[in-house]
């Protein structure tokens, strides 16, 4: 559609083709440089030691953290699970031999016995689950984590306000899309919330980072406001039809969106990136 791959446009409204492999590529590297790191969770003493700790990422995407974290941490065992297998390209050409690839979708639940993993990783899934799938996955969570392991959700808060005029806009459709789809909102995420109604994790902390997006934001502003321009883009086909635009006139709004976010004018966008992590109780 316009162009772009997609799975199921139904449930889920991002592309899953090359351009948005290399858009999620581009994105893991600046979330790495914005955190100097891959994970907040204390795993990484066990995931060093000579027994090494089992991970898993839920949604891995283009597969490229558990890819990274599997050549880091060689005594450690990774899977990496998608609904849809666009980590194909790591997997058939350079898996190394702690990491695993599956095929699979989580509103079945987890295909893992219970107390499997030391550390569950899930990154970018607002737009992917609604709010009955939310609570689903995090008692597969709970159930899936041993006793003691670290569950680390990482994810973007965009609060309306804090967006120039045309981000504004595409803001306001997307979350449209979610609020007709019973998703939660990127400005209104019940992090703590869902957690605790599992009443298997405590030690929840929640740690957030503000992103200038844009020419305020220096080099790297400017990369966040491609990635973001290239979400927006992505969602074409359902967005345009929210906002009620043309094609054409949807590909002017993105254009707008982007000398927006990268003139000098741009004094004040900002996102937060936040990681929440907790431990399964023992
Ligand atoms: C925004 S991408 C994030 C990818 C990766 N976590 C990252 O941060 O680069 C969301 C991913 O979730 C996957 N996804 C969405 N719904 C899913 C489901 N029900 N089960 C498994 N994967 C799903 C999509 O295919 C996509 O690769």
């Amino acid at each position: 559609m316009d162009g772009r791959r997609f799975y199921n446009i139904s449930s889920y409204i991002l592309p899953s083709d090359y351009i948005e492999v290399k858009r999620t590529e581009f994105a893991h590297e600046l979330y790495k440089r914005h955190w100097r790191g891959n994970f907040s969770s204390p795993v990484e003493e066990l995931l060093e030691s000579s027994k090494g700790g089992r991970v898993l990422d839920c949604g891995c995407g283009s597969g490229k953290w558990p890819y990274e974290m599997a050549i880091k941490y060689p005594n450690s065992t990774f899977i990496g699970l998608d609904m849809v297998p666009i980590f194909s390209k790591i997997d058939n050409e350079n898996k190394p031999s702690n990491l695993g690839f599956l095929e699979f979708n989580i509103c079945n639940g987890l295909p893992f016995q219970n107390a499997t993993f030391d550390f569950l990783f899930q990154r970018s899934m607002i737009i992917s689950l609604n709010k009955s799938q939310w609570k689903i996955i995090l008692n597969e969570f709970a159930r899936t984590i041993k006793p003691g392991g670290w569950l680390e959700l990482m994810e973007i808060q965009i609060n309306e306000i804090d967006l120039t005029k045309t981000a504004k806009l595409f803001q306001q459709s997307l979350n449209r899309y979610l609020k007709i789809n019973n998703h939660y909102q990127f400005h209104d995420f019940p992090f703590y919330q869902l957690i605790r109604s599992t009443n298997r994790f405590n030690s929840i902390k929640l740690i957030q980072k503000k992103v200038a997006v844009g020419s305020w934001g220096g080099e790297f502003g400017l990369k966040v406001a491609d990635v973001l321009v290239g979400v927006y883009e992505g969602m074409k086909p359902t967005l345009k039809h929210i906002m009620n635009v043309t094609d054409l006139e949807y590909d002017e709004l993105l254009h707008k969106l982007s000398k927006e976010l990268k003139s000098p004018f741009n004094d004040s966008m900002y996102i937060t990136t936040l990681r929440v992590i907790a431990m399964r109780n023992r």
